[in-house]
């Protein structure tokens, strides 16, 4: 026992929602390093926001400058990585926001956890499906090269696994398509997903 006792506040999730006329939700993305989920999330978010949506978006290397400094890429970490940015999206959630999460949350435990912690009515499931060659080719930031001669350890794809998701709610396959093309896909099923809501 910490001794805290949760307090209800008057103003409540509903509350937000119905001011921000939306519901409150997250939508995470997950993909090997450099599978483009950070460039992909962040057109989704720029078209929901100039479409006025009230949207925010969570990403791996910010935060862990930030609230998860400390944090490296074991499995131990990433676990704690993940489940303190699920707490971060749940607070986005009850904020009423748009949450766009970018990680590569690479088990099928790790989006568990995450989801567990949102509410599975509130997460959408992203899967941004490049191959592993495609990423290595690619190698934007070097950490491949770099992973290949370890001089980087339990990188994702190479000394540390990835494991599909098996039921994402949407799959993006980048190979043959460009950044708008990807966003779009994105977007549409999540504008249709918020209009039903
Ligand atoms: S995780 O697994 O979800 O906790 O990872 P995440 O917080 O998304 O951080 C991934 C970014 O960190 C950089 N990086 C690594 N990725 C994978 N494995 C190892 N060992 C590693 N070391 C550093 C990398 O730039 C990832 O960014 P993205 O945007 O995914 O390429």
């Amino acid at each position: 026992m910490n001794n805290t006792v949760f307090h209800n506040y008057h103003i409540t999730r509903k509350d937000r929602e119905k001011q921000l006329k939306q519901p409150g939700m997250v939508l995470w993305f997950t993909g090997l390093s450099g599978s483009g989920k950070s460039t992909i999330a962040n057109a989704v978010e720029q078209d929901l926001f100039h479409s006025g949506y009230k949207t925010y978006t969570l990403d791996g290397d910010n935060i862990r400058q930030g609230i998860n400094r400390g944090l490296g890429f074991t499995a131990e970490d990433r676990a704690e990585n993940l489940r303190r940015i699920a707490e971060v999206a749940k607070l986005f959630v009850d904020a009423g926001q748009i949450c766009i999460a970018a990680f590569v949350s690479p088990t099928k435990a790790d989006r568990k956890l995450v989801k567990d912690i949102i509410g599975e009515d509130d997460f959408i499931e992203i899967f941004v499906d490049t191959p592993l060659e495609i990423c290595e080719k690619r190698d934007v930031k070097g950490l491949y090269a770099k992973a290949r001669k370890g001089e980087i350890k339990n990188f994702t794809g190479i000394s540390a696994p990835y494991e599909n998701p098996e039921h994402p709610d949407l799959i993006i396959k980048t190979e043959h398509k460009n950044v708008g093309q990807s966003a779009k896909a994105v977007t549409e099923c999540i504008k249709s997903h918020l209009k039903s809501k």
